[in-house]
Order: C-alpha cells, then sequence, then structure tokens
C-alpha cells in the first residue's frame, strides 16, 4: 500500500484541529510516523548524536544468550509494536523459540517485516496482529498454549507519560499471562548535553523529522502552514525527567487548515513529543507498578541504555 495515497485518518485530522482550536498545543507524537517520516527516523538511528538505538543493539547481541537462559524453552515472542522489526533477529538467534508474535498497528510495515522474517527464520512461524497495542490483545490461538516472551525495545516506554506507562504494562500482563516474561528497553538519565543533542543533531535529521509533521498537515490536511518559520528545539524538563520536542514559531502567523483560519504569536509552542529517561532503580519500580518484577538488568559501560528482564508472577498480599 502507497501511504502517501492511503485514505487520511480521521484521527489525524481530530487530532491536529483539536491541537489548534483548543490552543492544548499538543499533537499526539504517532502523527510522526508516515512514510517520509519513518524513513527519516530510520535516518535518526544511525546518526552519530543518537546513541540508543546502537547501544540497546549491542546489549541484545551481547546478553540475548542470557535471556534465554532464565526462561523455558519453546516460548512465544510477542512484540509490541514492532515496525520493522529490525532488532528482533538478535533475540530470535539467540532464543529457542516456537512462534512470534509481531503487534503493530500499521499493516503495511507488518507484512513487510514478517516477510523479511519470514526469508531468515524460514522453518519459524510468524503470526502477524494489525492492533492497537495499548489494550488488552487476544494472541493468535496457535500460541495460546506456549509459554510467553513479550519484547519491547527502543525505550518506546519512554515515549508516554508515566500513567500511562504503566496502564500499557498492565495491560501487556492481562496479554501475556501469569508467568510470562518482558524484555523491554529504558532509555538512561545522562549528561543533559548528550539528551538533547541526541534529539537536536548537527545534520538537522532530527528537525527535519518533526517538521516533516507540519508539511504531512499541509499536504493531507489541506493546510498553509509556513513550515519555514518553524524551529525544532528539544529541552531537557529535570523535574519530569524527560526530553521535550517543540516545534516554535520565529514571528506572528496567521494560516488555514481544512477551510479553518488560525493563528500563533512569536515564540508559542507546538509540543510534538516526550522522551522520558530513568535512573538507576526508576524502570525497576516502573514495571513493579505495572506488575511485572525484574529478574535481571543488563547495561552497557557507560549506563546510556538498559535491557531489563521481569516477571508476571502471581499476584499475592504484601509484604
Ligand atoms: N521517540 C523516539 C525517542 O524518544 C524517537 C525520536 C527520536 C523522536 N528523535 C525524535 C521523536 C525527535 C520526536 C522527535 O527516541
Amino acid at each position: 500500500m502507497d501511504m502517501n495515497t492511503a485514505p487520511i485518518d480521521p484521527g489525524f485530522r481530530s487530532d491536529v484541529l483539536r491541537c489548534f482550536e483548543e490552543g492544548s498545543h499538543a499533537i499526539p507524537a504517532r502523527w510522526l510516523y508516515d512514510r517520509a517520516g519513518s524513513e527519516l527516523f530510520e535516518q535518526i538511528t544511525e546518526l552519530p548524536e543518537y546513541y540508543p538505538t546502537r547501544t540497546e543493539t549491542g546489549l541484545l547481541e551481547r546478553y540475548c544468550g542470557e535471556v534465554a537462559q532464565l526462561g523455558e524453552r519453546g516460548r512465544a515472542v510477542v512484540e509490541f509494536g514492532s515496525g520493522s522489526s529490525t532488532k528482533t533477529p538478535h533475540l530470535l538467534r539467540a532464543v529457542d523459540i516456537a512462534a512470534y508474535v509481531p503487534i503493530d498497528i500499521s499493516g503495511a510495515f507488518l507484512a513487510d517485516s514478517a516477510a523479511e522474517l519470514k526469508s531468515q527464520f524460514p522453518s519459524l512461524p510468524i503470526y502477524p496482529l494489525e492492533a492497537d497495542f495499548m489494550r488488552p490483545l487476544k494472541l493468535p490461538v496457535e500460541v495460546e498454549d506456549m509459554p510467553k516472551l513479550g519484547f519491547f525495545p527502543g525505550s518506546t516506554i519512554g515515549n508516554m507519560i508515566a500513567r500511562t506507562s504503566v496502564d500499557l504494562l498492565r495491560s501487556m500482563r492481562e496479554t501475556l499471562g501469569t508467568g510470562s516474561q518482558l524484555l523491554i528497553g529504558f532509555d538512561r538519565i545522562k549528561d543533559q548535553q548528550k539528551l538533547v543533542d541526541a534529539y537536536d543533531d548537527s545534520a538537522g535529521v532530527t528537525a527535519q523529522f518533526s517538521l516533516n509533521l507540519l508539511h504531512r498537515i499541509n499536504a493531507e490536511l489541506d493546510g498553509d502552514i509556513p513550515v519555514e518559520i518553524f524551529r525544532h528545539i528539544a529541552v531537557w524538563n529535570d523535574l519530569y525527567a524527560r526530553i521535550e520536542i517543540y516545534l516554535e514559531t520565529q514571528s506572528d502567523m496567521t494560516f488555514t487548515i481544512d477551510g479553518r483560519k488560525f493563528g500563533l504569536s512569536q515564540g508559542d509552542r507546538l509540543h510534538v513529543e516526550n522522551s522520558h529517561k530513568y535512573g538507576l532503580r526508576d524502570a525497576r519500580l516502573m514495571l513493579r507498578a505495572g506488575g511485572w518484577s525484574p529478574l535481571r538488568e543488563w547495561s552497557d559501560e557507560q549506563d546510556f541504555f538498559s535491557l531489563i528482564l521481569a516477571e508476571a508472577h502471581p499476584y499475592r498480599h504484601a509484604p
């Protein structure tokens, strides 16, 4: 399917109009990922400043053998928001698995990456699931009786506010069941300049990525936003331990979207993304709040990124 000729998502239109009508000036980050946005994000993952992808991949290469030893054989791996499944082969190679269930909201992505994995792992049964993983899901019947290992890399959890993260962890527990395990990536708190640079690179790819959202609005919602008057900014919010991404206007402006007139003043900011970072034990507490007991944590030498393996123990009364 060509995403550029795909029908316009009514959710996109209502989120964008709400942003300007109610003056919330926030647009959900998932709209950053149209085709152009997804391609720019792939480029981001290779930037010298963007350490998360390569650090996490290094951890997966090194420690998936231990992940295998800490769980049962013959498990079904369930990946939440599998996207292009680029990190999955490390896990599939190390862990003796019986089936792979990639879950993604984009059916087009899902079909492509399932086909790609099929060629690398011809004997592995793959059951793609096109769904919104933020809610509890019914897994394919074929994997019902297998032990489950959830996989949620990329510190994607960091793009949610804390209460949404906990809701998601609880719903993953419901999807996977008591006794299952979860392997999840968390980006760590580190030198602030290092964090800001990762979200505002010198080549300007990240700026292009976030500004693409405005181009998308213009193209899909018949807008005339003067994109060149906005600049991309990344700021560290220490109170919330997160990088915040904004598009900031450099002068007053008026524009139309879908026949409606809007105005912004110089210095107004559109909030397009949060990326929460975690201190030494923060992620473990978050997991426990969502019903997951940490079993092991692995980090790189610089503590830039952590992989945590957790288990859904049966609930019991304190202590
Ligand atoms: N959400 C991812 C992250 O927090 C992807 C990302 C990288 C991103 N750079 C960005 C999202 C800039 C919005 C803007 O790492």
